[in-house]
C-alpha cells in the first residue's frame, strides 16, 4: 500500500502534494475538515503554522542567507561538501535501511514501486549549498530530497535555484523522476516535522538544529544521521583578531543527548586553509553569529587589515556519521 511522505503541521493527517495547493484529508482531524497549503510561487510550501512560530521571521535573515551563498559559491567550504556527499553515497550503497512505499508526489509514485526509495531530509538546509550537491548524486543515491527550514528568505532561494534546475516535485514528469532526484523545498520547524513516523532513510544536519527525539521519531529503523559542526580550531586566527579569550567549539557534547536514540558509527575530520578577501571576510562575518559579539573596533580593524592584504584562516570541521538504534 503506498501511503503519504507527508504530515499536516495542523491535523497530522496525511498530507498530499500537488502543483498548486498541497492539501490533508482531514481524517485526524476532529472537524474532519481538509487543511490547505499553497505552493509559493518560487517553489517552495510554508508549512509553518504561526503558532509554531517564535518570532515574525524566524531562522537567518535575508542577509546573512545572501552572504553565506557568497561566500560558499567561492568554494571555500567545498572540500566539507565532498566529505558529506562521499558519506552519504557510501551510506547508501550498502542502504538495508527498509522503508515502506511512499507516495512522496504523483509523478514519482509509480518510480517508489520499482525500488526501494530513498528519502532524505536535510534540516536546517539553508539555501541549499549542500543541499544541492546531494541532489547531484542522482536519484540512485536519493529519489526525494526534503529542503527543510524554519527561514522563508532560506527556502525561497533554495526553491529559486531547484526550479530552474526543474527539480521540483511538480517539474518532473515520470521518465524524469526515475533519473532525478526530487525536491520539496519546505519551511518548516526542526522540532514539529511535518514528516510520517518512520519514513525517512537519513536526516543530514549540517551547522543546524539537532533534535534528536524528533529526528529518531521520522527516521525508518537502521536510519542515518549526519551531522557536521565546527571542528575545535576552526576560524582560529580569525577568533584570535576578534576576541581577547577564544572559547573553543565544545564539539561533541550533544553527543551523549543523541546516545539514547542513535549509534556513533564514524568521525571525520576535515580541514582546509582558506586565503579570503576583504569581502569574503565580510561575508564570513556575516555568516558566522558570534562574531557579531566581537567589539565593533576589533572587527573594523580586521577588516582595515585585510584590505591590504588577504588573510589565511583555517576552517576545520568534524562529520558525523551515527545510525538509528533498534526499536527506537
Ligand atoms: C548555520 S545555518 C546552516 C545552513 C546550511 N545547512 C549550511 O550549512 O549552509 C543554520 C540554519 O538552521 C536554520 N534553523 C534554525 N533553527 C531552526 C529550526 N528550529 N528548524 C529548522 N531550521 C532552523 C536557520 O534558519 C539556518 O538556515
Ligand atoms: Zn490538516
Amino acid at each position: 500500500m503506498l501511503v503519504s511522505l507527508f504530515i499536516c503541521p495542523l491535523c497530522q493527517s496525511p498530507l498530499q502534494p500537488a502543483a498548486d495547493t498541497w492539501r490533508c484529508d482531514g481524517s485526524l482531524n476532529p472537524k474532519q475538515t481538509t487543511h490547505p497549503f499553497d505552493v509559493a510561487r518560487q517553489g517552495y510550501v510554508n508549512l509553518l503554522p504561526v503558532q509554531q512560530k517564535k518570532s515574525k521571521a524566524p531562522g537567518d535573515s535575508q542577509q546573512s542567507i545572501e552572504a553565506r551563498k557568497r561566500f560558499l559559491a567561492a568554494g571555500h567550504y567545498e572540500p566539507l561538501q565532498t566529505v558529506i556527499c562521499q558519506q552519504m553515497e557510501q551510506l547508501l550503497a550498502q542502504n538495508e535501511v527498509i522503508s515502506e512505499p511512499i507516495t512522496a508526489s504523483i509523478t514519482s509514485s509509480a518510480n517508489a514501486q520499482d525500488k526501494n526509495p530513498v528519502n532524505w531530509l536535510d534540516i536546517g538546509c539553508g539555501e541549499g549549498y549542500y543541499t544541492q550537491a546531494m541532489a547531484q548524486m542522482g536519484s540512485d543515491s536519493i529519489t526525494t530530497l526534503i529542503a527543510a527550514d524554519i527561514s522563508k528568505p532560506a527556502l525561497v532561494e533554495l526553491a529559486k535555484v531547484s526550479k530552474a534546475a526543474s527539480q521540483l516535485w511538480y517539474q518532473q514528469h515520470k521518465d524524469e523522476a526515475e533519473k532525478t532526484t526530487v525536491i520539496y523545498p519546505l519551511v518548516t520547524s526542526a522540532a514539529h516535522l511535518p514528516l510520517r513516523a518512520h519514513s525517512v532513510t537519513g536526516i543530514s544536519s549540517i551547522f543546524s538544529p539537532i533534535l534528536p527525539e524528533a529526528f529518531a521519531k521520522v527516521l525508518a529503523d537502521k536510519g542515518f544521521l549526519i551531522i557536521a559542526k565546527p571542528d575545535v580550531g576552526h576560524l582560529a586566527t580569525m577568533r584570535d583578531a576578534l576576541f581577547d579569550s577564544v572559547r573553543e567549539h565544545d564539539s561533541d557534547k550533544f553527543l551523549q543527548e543523541l546516545a539514547p536514540y542513535f549509534t556513533l558509527i564514524e568521525t571525520h575530520r576535515v580541514s582546509t586553509e582558506m586565503t579570503l578577501s576583504a569581502s569574503d571576510l565580510a561575508d564570513l562575518l556575516t555568516m558566522t553569529p558570534y562574531a557579531y559579539r566581537a567589539r565593533s573596533e576589533k572587527r573594523q580593524a580586521l577588516l582595515a587589515a585585510v584590505e591590504q592584504q588577504a588573510f589565511s584562516t583555517e576552517a576545520k570541521f568534524v562529520v558525523y556519521v551515527l545510525q538509528k538504534s533498534a526499536d527506537k
